[in-house]
């Protein structure tokens, strides 16, 4: 936890003293949460000497730091690699998933994009899919639900083949790798209006299923991931909040193609069924 990590009780980063530019005073307002049955309420904390060279992350470990030396409860919240990598970094807000910045999750956006004197409203993912934990953290283990349903290849890979042993066009490998991307934070779910995990799902059936690798189990897979979603997710209707809010800027587009394969599945898979009962 950041309150015993000595690093981060640094007099650098609790007070701002070493950073070069400008300090902010803010007030923050956090969803305080004792558990998941517990009710919740936002509470004020009055924040002085935030440099802006601080991560969003930074900064809430400096309350903590304070929260703690005056006996009091530390804010709860999740996170991990701190660079973008993990997806743990779940915040709202002043309700936008991951805040202000496009293409940025939580743990990489920088104090320098709020104001001095800014109040800041931070809560935690709101969806029936992700139950609150405690405070800002909330459980996103519906979404590795999904995954199990079919976000893997059971064939044995062997060996490395020779490089272009399995052609694979340019655009195809791009746009496999533009879904591989996704880093589960969930972010276009607490965006939808409808708890969609629609773009999710879309980028972890896309990345296997546009390759040569991935094509034997595709509409196995996408009938598995997308049948499994909908036991714990909201429908799709097309706002588009998700691809704005995700930090890797995965593009909708592939939640149409994921409906494409949805549709043929339900078709091919009936064939295969017949033929193998
Ligand atoms: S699609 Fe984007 S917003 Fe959704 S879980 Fe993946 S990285 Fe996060
Ligand atoms: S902490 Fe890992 S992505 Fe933010």
């Amino acid at each position: 936890m950041a309150v015993t990590d000595p690093e981060r009780q640094a007099p650098s980063l609790v007070t701002g003293e070493k950073h070069h530019g400008r300090t902010m005073h803010l007030t923050l307002r956090v969803w305080r949460q004792a558990g998941p049955d517990s009710e919740g309420r936002f509470a004020d904390y009055d924040v002085p000497g935030i440099s802006e060279d601080m991560s969003f992350l930074e900064m809430l470990d400096v309350v903590n730091e304070r929260l703690a030396s005056d006996g009091e409860e530390p804010i709860t919240f999740d996170h991990d690699c701190r660079e973008g990598i993990c997806g743990t970094c779940s915040l709202m807000i002043n309700g936008r998933a991951h805040g202000p910045e496009r293409g940025t999750a939580t743990c990489q956006l920088h104090m320098r994009k709020f104001g001095d004197g800014d109040t800041i409203v931070v809560e935690p993912w709101r969806a029936e899919g992700f139950p609150i934990i405690r405070d800002l953290m909330v459980d996103r283990s519906t979404l590795d639900r999904i995954v199990e349903a079919g976000g893997f290849i059971t064939v044995s890979p062997g060996s490395a083949p020779d490089a272009n042993l399995v052609p694979v066009p340019k655009v195809v490998a791009d746009a496999s790798m533009d879904a591989a991307a996704c880093i589960q934070c969930g972010a276009c779910v607490a965006a939808c209006p409808n708890s969609a995990a629609n773009l999710f799902t879309a980028a972890k059936v896309a990345h296997l299923n546009l390759l040569p690798q991935g094509e034997p189990q595709r509409y196995q897979r996408v009938e598995s991931m997308v049948d499994t979603m909908e036991q714990f997710f909201g429908s799709c209707t097309n706002h588009g909040e998700c691809e704005e809010a995700c930090p890797k800027e995965i593009s909708i587009d592939f939640i149409a193609t994921m409906n494409k394969d949805y549709l043929r599945a339900k078709i091919k898979n009936r064939r295969y069924l017949s033929r193998n009962p």
